[in-house]
């Protein structure tokens, strides 16, 4: 990873944060983006001696995320990878009783979020001509349903509709794209859900085979991973990281 430049978004806090630490260690150039700037968390970074600078940017806000790339290149000259991995999740509702604001704020954010970002993305490199990776964040919310999350379910299935596709028109300019789709992972975004949703978590938990939580930074070591030249060869895959959830 040394001297290679990576965007990861949603990066204040949870998974997203992990990942950036995570490659950071590895020797990358990292920026830091989120709707709340994690200039803190940059600092931080930057104190222990690594490489990174902090970005205010709405994923789901065009003019943002075109100015996400520039900031990045301006400060470190290219792009390599990124993360997308911004999202947002609302309180379980039924799909009758959901309301539009809510389904708009859902899509937006965890869809159309990763859209735009992959545009600049995949822009930035193709102006490079270079080789590049982009990993988006799906969830085992992705590849099944559950009672209850229709819209965050629809908007995880639609980051794998958006990464298959796109996977295929880049495939042979070296451009690889491919998903992670998380299963329940220790988060302020779960901290939430097993306290406002206690009884819920507590069915959900005791369908993961491996009878834990994960740890952020088991969803970064993948998605390092799948940038990485050991992953060459993945195209388009939704690879879940869900303890066993979605094989039973
Ligand atoms: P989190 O809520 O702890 O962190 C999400 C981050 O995204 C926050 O820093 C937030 O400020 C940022 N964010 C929200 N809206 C944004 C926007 N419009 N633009 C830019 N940044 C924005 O969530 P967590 O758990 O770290 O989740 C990260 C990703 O992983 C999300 O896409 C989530 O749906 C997905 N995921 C999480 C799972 C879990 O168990 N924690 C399971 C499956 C998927």
């Amino acid at each position: 990873m040394k001297d290679k430049v990576v965007i990861v978004t949603g990066a204040q806090q949870g998974i997203g944060f992990a990942t950036a630490k995570y490659f950071a260690k590895e020797g990358a150039k990292v920026a830091l983006a989120d709707i709340n700037e994690p200039s803190q968390q940059a600092q931080d970074l930057v104190k222990a001696g690594y490489d990174v600078i902090s970005i205010k940017c709405d994923v789901s806000n065009e003019n943002d995320v075109e100015s996400m790339v520039e900031q990045t290149v301006n400060a470190f000259g290219k792009l390599d990878f990124a993360f997308n991995n911004a999202g947002i999740q609302n309180p379980m509702t039924n799909t009758d009783e959901l309301d539009e604001d809510t389904y708009n704020d859902v899509m937006d954010v965890n869809a159309k979020g990763v859209w735009l970002c992959m545009k600049y993305e995949i822009l930035q490199l193709k102006k490079q001509g270079t080789e590049g990776a982009i990993v988006n964040c799906s969830s085992l919310g992705g590849l099944v349903g559950v009672p209850g999350r229709s819209v965050y379910h629809g908007s995880k299935h639609a980051v794998l509709g958006l990464t298959k596709s796109s996977a295929l028109e880049y495939a042979s300019e070296g451009i690889r794209i491919n998903a992670v789709c998380p299963g329940i992972i220790k988060t302020p975004m779960v901290e939430n859900m097993l306290a406002q949703e206690s009884d819920a978590m507590d069915e959900l938990m005791k369908q993961v085979p491996i009878k834990r939580l994960a740890e952020p930074e088991e969803i970064a070591s993948v998605v390092h991973w799948l940038c990485s030249p050991a992953a060459s060869f993945l195209i388009g895959q939704g690879i879940a990281v869900d303890g066993g959830y979605t094989v039973q």
